[in-house]
């Protein structure tokens, strides 16, 4: 199983669930954050973080939201890895309360400033790895 980042995250991107994971799951775009399924350990830690409550247990995922699970799994191979909280996207607090957002998600990588590091491209940037 994994977490998944949906809907209500687009156009605010908070991150406070950055700063919690345990294992530096995430993921960042433009304007959303996903997760990478392959990284996440099912910890539940970052869901009570998100302030518009965009993230669900996979099994969780409302009806409406479940084409987020394979849009997590596809962009976090396409997004660099995202572990520090930062200011959230300027208009956050008026997109938190907007619900119909989707056709808005931004599918390229961010544009502020460098990534940290392409996930997948070197191991040696995680280090949280155990096994
Ligand atoms: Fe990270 Fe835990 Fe959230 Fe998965 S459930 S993204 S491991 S904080
Ligand atoms: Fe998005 Fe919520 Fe994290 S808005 S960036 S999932 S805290």
């Amino acid at each position: 199983m994994t977490f998944v980042v949906t809907e209500s995250c687009i156009k605010c991107k908070y991150t406070d669930c950055v700063d919690v994971c345990p294992v530096d799951a995430f993921r960042e775009g433009e304007n959303m954050l996903v997760i990478d399924p392959d990284e996440c350990i099912d910890c539940a830690v970052c869901v009570p973080e998100c302030p518009v409550n965009a993230i669900f247990a996979e099994e969780d995922v409302p009806t409406d939201q479940r084409d987020f699970i394979a849009q997590n799994a596809e962009l976090a191979g396409k997004w660099p890895i995202i572990t520090r909280l930062k200011p959230a996207l300027p208009d956050a607090d008026h997109w938190a309360t907007v619900k119909d957002k989707r056709a808005l998600l931004e599918r390229s990588p961010p544009s502020d400033g460098k990534p940290e590091a392409v996930a997948g491209a070197d191991s040696t940037a995680q280090g949280t790895r155990c096994d």
